[in-house]
């Protein structure tokens, strides 16, 4: 499959990862479209209504083998957002089969190149998390396809990002930009550990706050707070993104 229109006038990158996105973007595609994962999200509303609790070790299992990458026109807008605000530390809250990090890794990567044509000492990264090693190991092997461009931007943390995210060494001072794809209950928490980090101005992305509302109440009530110092609003992209 060639890369779209879309896809080549948004992304700035080689053959080669461009093929690799269309790629990873189809499968994941493929499996978010399936009546037994359209269940799956149902019945995670249902649960929150019945029991305040709609994850669980089964909802984990359910989804070790899944992608549930960001949709393509997302990661589209994402990297553009990081481009333009020359992010160049980046948090992502979820990696899964890390397909949005490729796109943070080519926008730090990018930023951090012009920073140097400007004269200055800069360096960057995107600090990936994720808590499924079988998921990490899948996401290190997409990340060595996508080469150059992309791998020597991404360090990875493996584990509960609510632990790994505490760990000091490696971190940078300041963070320009986090993304929020993981599982709704962590949205708040991930926030809250991060935000002493976050630079003036920096962006916070979270996925699916329309299609997860009832999910996302907590993380909400907390953005929406104007002691909390945010401004934020929804981009109608499917399900919502924040
Ligand atoms: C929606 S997926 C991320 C998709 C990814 N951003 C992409 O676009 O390709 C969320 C991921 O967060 C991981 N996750 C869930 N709880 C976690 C935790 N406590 N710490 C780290 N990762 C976690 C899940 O295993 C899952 O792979």
């Amino acid at each position: 499959m060639a890369p779209t229109p879309a896809q080549l006038q948004s992304v700035t990158a080689s053959q080669r990862v461009h093929d690799l996105l269309v790629k990873l973007h189809a499968e994941s595609a493929a499996q978010e479209n399936s009546i037994s994962q359209i269940f799956f999200y149902i019945s995670r509303i249902a649960l929150y209504y019945l029991h305040k609790n709609p994850w669980g070790p089964s909802a984990d299992d359910h989804m070790r083998d899944k992608f549930v990458s960001l949709e393509e026109d997302k990661c589209q807008f994402m990297y553009l957002l990081a481009r333009t605000t020359g992010a160049r530390n980046i948090i992502e809250a979820g990696t899964s089969f890390g397909v949005s990090t490729i796109y943070l890794a080519l926008a730090v990567g990018q930023n951090v190149a012009g920073a140097k044509a400007d004269g200055q000492i800069t360096t960057g990264k995107v600090i990936a998390t994720e808590k499924e090693p079988t998921k990490a190991e899948r996401a290190r092997k997409h990340w060595e396809q996508a080469g150059e461009e992309v791998e020597p931007w991404i360090e990875l943390r493996v584990g509960d990002l609510l632990e790994t995210l505490k760990v000091e060494e490696g971190m940078p001072d300041q963070i320009d930009m986090l993304l929020l794809d993981i599982w709704t209950p962590l949205a708040l928490p991930t926030l809250e550990l991060v935000r002493p980090r976050l630079r003036r101005g920096a962006l916070i992305l979270a996925d699916n706050t329309v299609m997860a509302k009832s999910l996302y109440k907590e993380f909400m009530t907390y953005v929406y707070d104007t002691k909390n110092g945010f401004k934020t609003t929804t981009v109608p992209y499917s399900g919502g993104l924040r």
